[in-house]
């Protein structure tokens, strides 16, 4: 998933039970633009998964277009907003931690408005300006267009919210405003929403119906990346799979449909140069035909993001996973026969509702027939409202809980380690992406498969160029190596 994940992500992936959702928790997110004279001034912070930092970019478009400026201290601002995620009741927690340091703010400067949007807005609704005083706005994530109106109302002494959800809404015609990047990846939403019901997950409830962006708005926000130098888009959704749109052509002369596959061949056909990558895909819904568009070009990456949940067929079912052990290998046996080398990450709970020490071994079996590049892992949390909580009980001990992550874990940790390896004394191609994090005397950049890879920084290489590196050691987290002669 590009720059998704962060260099040293791995290692921190081992320590405990965080996801790529939690590793980008916190950011506040700034842009470089000339500061105006009396312009009020906004602080975004961000949680949770890459569309709600997606979302924070359309948020800060929205209000720049009102004359706002984005700061990255929040004791200088006006309005500070915190997009919230709802997926484990830790990611919850989080926020009502920082909400309380905000509040601090507040009593300092009694003028300064609290907004909370994202998942956690939409999932309490008006509970929140109950339950938290000094929060003054709460908005969903399809009612931002509606943003300048309740900072108005707010501004004129009332509370204000908005969590309407909507069937249509997907700021298609909304530039987000690239927020503290790279200016060589970016993130594109294709889709909003989703329509499985996977019995432990809060997102349907959060993020309300699955609709697929219109795609010529998509192509274009892709064109407009690759012009301003961008080298890698990583298209994002809920379940990329069921990507489906209807509409007239570009000459709307013509009623098309477009599938993921054929997006997916659209935006490679775009630029060469322009890497693409996807996230996430769905087990039940990944067809042959995206696996050959995969293979077809050289320019989508060879990673494919699918996570299993469980291994197990009985725990998929109570999952409502809609696919069983057999389905998901017979999809893994097809990527490897069609896409020789494509790594494989997953996403997998721990101590779901009434697993058994069988099962859960099911899952350990799953780890060691895929050999997964990544994984990301989470104990099981309960989540208010969903099904699992209607109709399921919690019933595994935490302690079971998090041994049975722990063993998890432990085989991920031989699984990164082995696949990290099998590159050792290859030459591979990496996009450079900028300075190591770790010394400015370091590059560090992505091959083709996801891997992150740090090697001594060169004149005749600059970030945004791609670099043929000889691969010469690795940790269970990185690739070390020295640019090829
Ligand atoms: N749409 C993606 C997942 C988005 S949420 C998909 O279908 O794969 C990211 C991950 O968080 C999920 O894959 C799942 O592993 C984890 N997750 C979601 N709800 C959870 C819960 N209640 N407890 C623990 N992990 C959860
Ligand atoms: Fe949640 Fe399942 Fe939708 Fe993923 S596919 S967002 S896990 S309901
Ligand atoms: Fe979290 Fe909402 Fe994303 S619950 S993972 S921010 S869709």
């Amino acid at each position: 998933m590009g720059s998704q994940y962060k260099e040293g992500y791995m290692i921190d992936l081992q320590l405990a039970d965080k996801t790529h959702d939690e590793q980008r928790q916190g950011e506040a997110l700034i842009i470089d633009a000339p500061v105006q004279q009396n312009s009020r001034k906004l602080y975004i912070e961000s949680y949770g998964c890459q569309m709600n930092f997606a979302d924070s970019e359309i948020v800060a478009s929205i209000l720049l277009d009102q004359g706002f400026q984005t700061t990255g201290d929040y004791k200088e601002a006006d309005v500070v907003f915190i997009n919230t995620c709802s997926i484990r009741e830790n990611a919850e927690q989080r926020v009502r931690n920082r909400l309380s340091q905000f509040g601090a703010e507040k009593r300092r400067n009694p003028k300064l408005i609290v907004g909370v949007l994202g998942c956690m807005a939409e999932r309490l609704k008006s509970k929140f300006l109950e339950e938290e005083k000094l929060v003054d706005v709460v908005v969903g994530p399809d009612a931002y267009r509606d943003l300048p109106q309740l900072i108005g109302q707010v501004e004129e002494g009332q509370k204000a919210i908005n969590v309407l959800l909507s069937r249509e809404e997907t700021y298609a015609d909304i530039s987000p405003v690239r927020l503290n990047g790279n200016g060589i990846t970016a993130f594109i939403s294709i889709m909003r929403g989703c329509d499985n019901m996977c019995s432990f997950c809060v997102v349907p409830f959060t993020r309300g119906r699955e609709r697929s962006r219109d795609p010529h708005s998509i192509l274009a926000e892709a064109q407009d990346l690759v012009d301003k130098g961008y080298k890698e888009v990583t298209l994002l959704g809920q379940n990329v799979d069921s990507y489906k749109w209807k509409g007239a052509d570009a000459a709307e002369d013509a009623e098309i449909e477009v599938n993921f596959a054929q997006l997916l061949e659209k935006v490679a056909l775009l630029n060469a140069d322009l890497r693409v990558r996807f996230s996430t895909s769905h087990p039940k819904d990944i067809t042959d035909e995206v696996l050959y568009t995969i293979a077809k070009y050289d320019n989508i990456c060879n990673y494919i993001h699918l996570p299993v949940q469980s291994g197990s067929s009985r725990v998929l079912e109570l999952m409502n996973r809609t696919y069983t052990r057999e389905w998901y290998i017979n999809r893994v046996d097809a990527i490897r026969k069609i896409i020789p080398g494509c790594a494989i990450s997953s996403d997998i709970i721990a101590g779901f509702c009434t697993e058994t020490e069988e099962e859960h071994q099911e899952t350990l079996t799953m780890m060691d027939y895929v050999g997964y590049d990544f994984a990301f892992t989470f104990s099981y949390s309960e989540r208010p409202g969903t099904l699992a909580a209607r109709k399921l009980e919690d019933d595994i001990p935490e302690k079971v809980k998090s041994r049975r992550l722990s063993e998890i874990l432990v085989k991920q940790q031989e699984w990164s380690l082995k696949r990290l390896q099998e590159n050792v004394g290859k030459t591979l191609r990496i996009l450079v992406e900028g300075k190591s994090k770790k010394s400015d005397l370091d590059y560090c950049g992505r091959n083709d498969q996801n891997a992150m890879v740090v090697f001594p920084a060169s004149e005749n290489i600059k970030p945004g160029q791609y670099a043929n590196v000889f691969i010469e050691r690795c940790t269970s987290a990185t690739l070390l190596g020295r640019i090829a002669d």
